[in-house]
C-alpha cells in the first residue's frame, strides 16, 4: 500500500493497530508514523519497530499521514483535533476509535473526510469484529482502503452510526463482558469442587473456545447448540432453564445500564466541541 499511515495514542488499541499493521504486512514500517503522549514510549517502540518514525509532536504526525488513525481516550480527541487541525490536508482520511465521539462531534471541528470504528481487543490475534461508519466526504476507493485493513486483523461490520453503541456493546465490550460472565461461572463452581479455580478457569476457557469454534465453523445457531447438549430431562437442561428464567432481566439490565453511560459520555463529549 502507497498509502502513509500515522497513528496518534499509542495506548492499548493504538499499539494492538500499529502491530497488527506490521504484522500482517498491510503497510511496510517506512510508511507509518506514530506520537503519543509518553515520549519514552517513542524510544521503545523506535527498538521494537526501527524503520517507523516517531514524531515528538502529533501535528508532525498529522501533517505527514494520508490515513491518519486518532486513538486517545473520548474526552481527549477534541482538544488534540485543536492541535492538529492546521496540519490536516483536505485529502487527509481521518479515523477516529474513540467510544461515544460520533461523526458529527468530529464534523463540527473538521470538514473533511472522516470514518469511525469501533475495534475489539480481539483483533489482537487478528480475530473478533471492528465496526466501521463514514462521513459521506470518504470516497469508495478510501471506503475500501480503510475496510482492506481492518479486514486484516477483524471481520468488518459496516454499521448505521444509529446502532454503533448497542453494536459496540455485542463486539467490543463484549470481550470484557464475557471474562466477566465467565469468571462468576468459575467462581459459582468452586464451592462444589476439589480443584482449584486456575483449573477451572482452564477447563471453562477451553471449552469457551471449542463452543465458539463449533458454532462458527459448523454454523450452528445458539439454540441449535443447546439442544444438542441439553437431552430432554438431562442435567444441562436443568441448568438451562435457571439461566433461561434468570438472564433475559440480568441482560437487559446490561444494555440499560452501558447504553445509559453512552449518553452521559456522549453528552459531556458534545460540551467539548
Ligand atoms: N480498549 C478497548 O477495548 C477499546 C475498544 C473500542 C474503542 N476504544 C477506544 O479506543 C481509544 C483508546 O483506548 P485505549 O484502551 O487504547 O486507551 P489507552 O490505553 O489509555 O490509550 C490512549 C493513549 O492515548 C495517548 N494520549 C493521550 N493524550 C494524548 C495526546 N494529547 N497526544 C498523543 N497521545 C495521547 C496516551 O499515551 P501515553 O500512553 O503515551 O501517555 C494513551 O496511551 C479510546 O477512545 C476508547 O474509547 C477502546
Amino acid at each position: 500500500m502507497n498509502k502513509q499511515i500515522g497513528i496518534i495514542g499509542i495506548g492499548s488499541m493504538g499499539k494492538m493497530l500499529l502491530n497488527g499493521l506490521i504484522r500482517k504486512e498491510i503497510v511496510h514500517q517506512k510508511k507509518i508514523s506514530v506520537s503519543t503522549k509518553t515520549k519514552e514510549k517513542l524510544t521503545q517502540l523506535k527498538k521494537e519497530y526501527p524503520d517507523i518514525t516517531v514524531f515528538e509532536n502529533n501535528s508532525d504526525v498529522a501533517k505527514n499521514s494520508d490515513l491518519l488513525f486518532i486513538c486517545v481516550k473520548p474526552m481527549e480527541v477534541g482538544l488534540l483535533l485543536d492541535e492538529i487541525l492546521p496540519s490536516l490536508s483536505k485529502k487527509t482520511h481521518l479515523v477516529s476509535i474513540a467510544a461515544c465521539v460520533t461523526i458529527g462531534n468530529l464534523e463540527k471541528k473538521i470538514k473533511g473526510k472522516l470514518s469511525k470504528i469501533v475495534p475489539s481487543l480481539t483483533s489482537e490475534i487478528f480475530e473478533g469484529i471492528s465496526l466501521v461508519t463514514h462521513n459521506n466526504q470518504v470516497t469508495k476507493q478510501e471506503k475500501d482502503l480503510l475496510e482492506t485493513i481492518l479486514e486484516k486483523i477483524s471481520s468488518v461490520k459496516k454499521i448505521q452510526e444509529k446502532d454503533v453503541e448497542i453494536a459496540g456493546d455485542l463486539t467490543s465490550c463484549a470481550p470484557g463482558l464475557i471474562a466477566a460472565i465467565f469468571d462468576e461461572f468459575v467462581k459459582a463452581a468452586l464451592p462444589f469442587a476439589s480443584f482449584s479455580k486456575e483449573e477451572a478457569a482452564e477447563m471453562v476457557v477451553k471449552t469457551l473456545y471449542g463452543t465458539s469454534k463449533l458454532i462458527h465453523d459448523r454454523k450452528m445457531s445458539f439454540s441449535e447448540t443447546l439442544e444438542r447438549v441439553a437431552t430432554k430431562g438431562g442435567i444441562t437442561e436443568e441448568g438451562a432453564k435457571v439461566l433461561q428464567k434468570r438472564l433475559p432481566e440480568v441482560f437487559k439490565e446490561v444494555f440499560q445500564k452501558t447504553l445509559e453511560k453512552h449518553e452521559t459520555v456522549k453528552a459531556k463529549i458534545t460540551s467539548l466541541f
